[in-house]
């Protein structure tokens, strides 16, 4: 794997080396893991269309959906390596890099709406986040919504007591690993292309997704119930490799710049109705019954997850933390 990535690399850089700017376009390869069909994927999309008609044909953006070129980890070491320069992985996937802030965006209920959320990505803390990064030679570009996330598994789960000994998937984050533990469930770091098999073999007895998610990836075909805790929020960062994004020609990065731009106003205006269509065509199945927990219910899981955020102080930084709660409250 490793030595296919530095093949790539190299023939890249040398690619990128030679190429002159009348010759052919210049290939910006995009990597993600879900389906065209979520709000990631039509971001990504709408930015395709939008950079190649701004810059009148001189960049190509070729996009892979669905891990059909890299899977979660291996697409960071690839953007690393310049394999390909373009990622929008979730924020939950930063902290194997050393970037343990981003796991803020994980913690369980930090945001109470997307407007809270907002106050976030779109002010200071969310600006210093994608300025760490630049550190690993990476060049953060935008933030993209997706939804809060439900429960799913076999069983019914009205309670946090329902959790006891699931095996639940997770994304390899220390604030999911401690937040499933909270739960009393056992929490498995598992690559998002191979939730599916795992669910349907039994590897794994549930999984945490918002609705677009797991209806696009079919899980809701090998979930019985799914509840609609929306405990916690997935997002992502654009990023593109540091030094690629340093060698454009000023005039095509700030095309590509005005593209992503408009790009993430798309995509962040789409999110939700998104996950609420998909959420609509997952009880039309009639293949997972979901729940909606009362309002007694719903101040059982707030307690039983609040005191995460406190557990992951240390690891995330207690005055990051305050900082996001005074930015997000009313
Ligand atoms: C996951 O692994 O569950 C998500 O990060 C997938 C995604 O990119 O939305």
């Amino acid at each position: 794997m490793k030595r296919r990535l530095v093949l790539a690399a190299i023939t890249l850089t040398t690619l990128f080396a030679g190429q002159s700017w009348a010759d052919a376009p210049l290939v910006i390869k995009f990597s993600h893991v879900v389906a065209k069909d979520t709000p990631k994927g039509k971001a990504a999309e709408k930015f395709k269309e939008l950079a190649e008609s701004a810059t009148k044909g001189r960049v190509k953006i070729e996009i892979y959906p669905n891990s059909t070129l890299y899977k979660d980890k291996e697409e960071l070491e690839a953007l690393q390596l310049g394999a390909v320069q373009m990622l929008a992985p979730s924020l939950a996937k930063f902290g194997p890099l050393g970037m343990k802030e981003f796991e803020l965006f994980d913690l369980p209920y930090i945001f109470s709406d997307k407007e809270a959320l907002a106050r976030v990505t779109d002010g200071p803390i969310g600006r210093d986040l994608l300025k760490k990064l630049e550190g690993k030679g990476i060049q953060g570009l935008a933030y993209w919504d997706n939804g809060f996330k439900m429960m799913s598994s076999n069983r019914p789960m009205h309670v946090p007591a329902d959790m006891k000994g699931l095996k639940m998937r997770i994304q390899a984050s220390k604030v999911l690993d401690e937040q499933m533990r909270s739960l009393g469930a056992n929490p498995q770091v598992m690559a998002f292309s191979e939730v599916y098999q795992a669910l349907q073999t039994g590897v794994v007895d549930g999984a945490e997704n918002p609705p677009s998610n797991l209806y696009t990836q079919k899980m809701h075909e090998v979930q019985k119930h799914l509840t609609a805790t929306n405990h916690g929020y997935i997002g992502y960062a654009v990023i593109v490799n540091k030094k690629f994004w340093d060698k454009l020609p000023a005039d095509v990065r700030g095309q590509l710049e005005g593209a992503m731009k408009e790009a993430s106003k798309y995509g962040n205006t789409i999110a939700q109705q998104e996950n609420d269509q998909a959420l609509e065509a997952v009880k039309k199945s009639g293949k997972t019954t979901l729940y909606i927990p009362t309002e007694k219910e719903k101040t059982e899981w707030r307690n039983a997850l609040l005191p995460v955020q406190k557990k992951m102080e240390e690891r995330i930084g207690k005055e990051l933390i305050s900082a996001v709660n005074k930015a997000t409250a009313k």
